[in-house]
């Protein structure tokens, strides 16, 4: 026997469609069509078929039928047209084959069934066969468009994730600590609400000293009768906490933030970063001192440039000096930058005012020392010639990715 197999879902054994529009569509097709499909409701005898020459020729025009819906159907390429086909010539209730079995083959005569059994067989053979390859087609259709949908195209662009790189400012705070640590230094953290005494009294800067005037900072709102806190205006404080709890010899660098109440322009910021430096030891001269701040702006800014010390003040440092290098853009002939001097200023320091030895308990007699305050922000702008201190808060990834 014939079978119309699991893979085409026809519609009177269950298929997606409701089944009274199934209905109505597949009694639509077949009270629309043509001869000769219209005999295959009536019988042989009714037809007026007697004869195999008679039946066979029945079973031609039936095949041309098929053949030529299953060309337009194909044409047309419809899903749903092709669900209504094969329901049409399948279908177990009423389709073309069944409708042919229960008119044609089951009330033949005797020595009509044979040729009728053998054309029917024939008939179901071939609308099989072009099923089974209907099906094929379709199958591999929706796999190739599947596996187009699904490829693969390793010759596109990857998906490029950016990398993250250290900022401007942290790269000139490890290369600085890298100096300080391979002569001995250790580094050391303080807290950014500093009290009066560590930010300014220890440090040699009485109340009313005018040296406060251009370290106006931010005040703490305290509770009356608590210690006024403030935020500190410089890395300074943490000369006095570490030399209150350590002997000498001492050698630290501080890094941190600092604050002060400026507004902000090419050069200033409310906040910035500064290292302190401190240096303390029982014999400790000024050649160490100033051969320890060369080293160290040669290592920073390079071999060829070359350092000065200019008279200064500082109230925590005797004498106090500001540390000049020769201009790293004209090589100290004269530019724009150091303003034809052909010199530029790097940062102050100086050897430790013996006051200050009294705040932490230090023999002024038998020690001494020097201390430096880099500004971070300055000298980046002067290693990279960065004209606007404000382009380092900015997050603008065009400025930061010239660092990475
Ligand atoms: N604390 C000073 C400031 O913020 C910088 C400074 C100058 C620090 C001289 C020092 C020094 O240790 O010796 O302006």
């Amino acid at each position: 026997m014939w079978g119309h197999g699991n893979a085409v879902p026809l519609h009177d054994c269950g298929c997606t469609i409701q089944r009274s529009v199934h209905v109505q569509i597949v009694t639509h097709f077949l009270t629309t069509m043509p001869e000769p499909l219209q005999k295959i409701e009536r019988t042989l005898q009714q037809l007026e078929a007697g004869t195999n020459e008679q039946v066979s020729a029945l079973f031609v025009e039936v095949r041309k039928k098929f053949n030529d819906q299953e060309a337009l159907r194909r044409k047309e390429n419809n899903p749903t047209n092709l669900l209504v086909f094969w329901t049409t010539w399948l279908g177990r209730k009423s389709g073309v084959l069944t409708k042919i079995t229960e008119n044609w083959l089951k009330p033949s005569p005797p020595d009509l069934k044979r040729i009728v059994g053998q054309e029917l067989n024939s008939l179901k053979a071939h609308i099989e066969a072009v099923r089974l390859e209907q099906t094929a087609a379709t199958e591999m259709a929706a796999e190739s468009a599947a596996s187009l949908r699904e490829r693969e195209d390793l010759s596109l662009p990857g998906v490029a994730r950016p990398l993250g790189s250290r900022h401007p400012l942290r790269q000139t705070f490890e290369e600085i600590e890298r100096i300080f640590l391979s002569l001995g230094y250790s580094v050391v953290a303080g807290p950014e609400m500093e009290t009066p005494y560590y930010n300014f009294e220890a440090l040699n800067i009485p109340e009313h000293h005018p040296a406060r005037d251009n370290m106006d900072t931010f005040y703490m709102a305290a509770p009356s009768g608590a210690a006024p806190l403030l935020l500190r205006t410089h890395t300074s404080p943490m000369q006095i906490r570490t030399m209150e709890k350590q002997q000498p010899p001492v050698r630290i660098i501080v890094p941190g933030k600092v604050y002060r109440r400026d507004n902000p322009d090419a050069t200033h910021g409310f906040m910035f970063h500064q290292i302190e430096g401190l240096a303390v030891d029982t014999d400790i001269t000024f050649c160490d001192f100033r051969g320890t701040v060369e080293y160290f702006v040669r290592e920073f800014l390079g071999p060829k440039v070359k350092t000065r010390l200019r008279p200064s003040y500082f109230p925590f440092t005797e004498p106090s000096v500001e540390v000049d290098a020769t201009c790293v853009f004209c090589a100290g002939k004269g530019c724009n930058v150091c303003k034809q001097s052909g010199w530029i200023e790097l940062f102050g320091a100086g050897m430790v005012d013996p006051a200050v030895y009294g705040f932490v308990n230090y023999d002024a007699k038998k020690l001494s020392g020097f201390a430096f305050g880099l500004g971070v922000e300055r000298l980046t702008q002067l290693k990279y010639n960065i004209n606007d201190l404000q382009l380092y808060f900015q997050n603008d990834v065009r400025f930061l990715r010239q660092f990475a």
